[in-house]
């Protein structure tokens, strides 16, 4: 159990779900997806809110979202995040706030390996999907790297190893 929040970032495909899930056991935490709860809260999937409301409805359901985490009060929790939340600046100081900030740092062709066929990523949708994921995370990077406390490359990793790595980091931030 950690005294403070941890917060996953990172690109699409990155890994944020399984690690937190796997983190969770580990460090005997709840966890929580952002889009996940967004989901719920619309009652629909991130790929209709996009079709129907666009991406900067979207955008606005994440930031008033990461606003009323900051506030709650609860035992600590793991909390995985989309992977475009830290690209309006009103975020950063946002995830800053509610906790430990942890970036799975991920090449764009280890992404694309990962994520080809997957339909769930509108953004992701096009004729040239790699240059499509090099492009977002060369305009991404910066605001990555803005918010994390720590990095990680996940690329060629196990989750053991993955796992291991964020420990440690805890640990020595301690
Ligand atoms: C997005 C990432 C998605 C989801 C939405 C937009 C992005 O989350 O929030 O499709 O802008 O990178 P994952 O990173 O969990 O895929």
């Amino acid at each position: 159990m950690q005294d403070r929040n941890l917060i996953l970032i990172g690109f699409m495909g990155s890994g944020k779900t399984s690690v937190g899930l796997k983190l969770s056991y580990r460090l005997k935490m709840a966890v929580e997806d952002t889009d996940k709860l967004i989901e719920r809260r619309e009652g629909r999937s991130i790929r209709d809110i996009f079709a129907s409301d666009g991406e900067s409805y979207f955008r606005r359901k994440e930031t008033q979202l990461l606003r009323e985490l900051t506030k709650k009060k609860q035992s600590t929790r793991i909390y995985s995040v989309g992977g475009g939340t830290p690209v309006n600046p009103e975020n950063r100081p946002l995830l800053k706030q509610l906790g430990t900030v942890i970036w799975l740092r991920i090449r764009p062709e280890t992404v694309y390996a990962r994520l080809e066929g997957d339909v769930t990523r509108p953004l992701l949708q096009c004729e040239d999907p790699l240059g499509r994921i090099r492009e977002l995370m060369d305009e991404r990077r910066e605001a990555y790297a803005a918010c994390a406390d720590i990095t990680v490359d996940v690329d060629g990793l196990e989750m053991e190893k993955i796992l291991g790595r964020i420990e440690r980091e805890l640990r020595l931030e301690k």
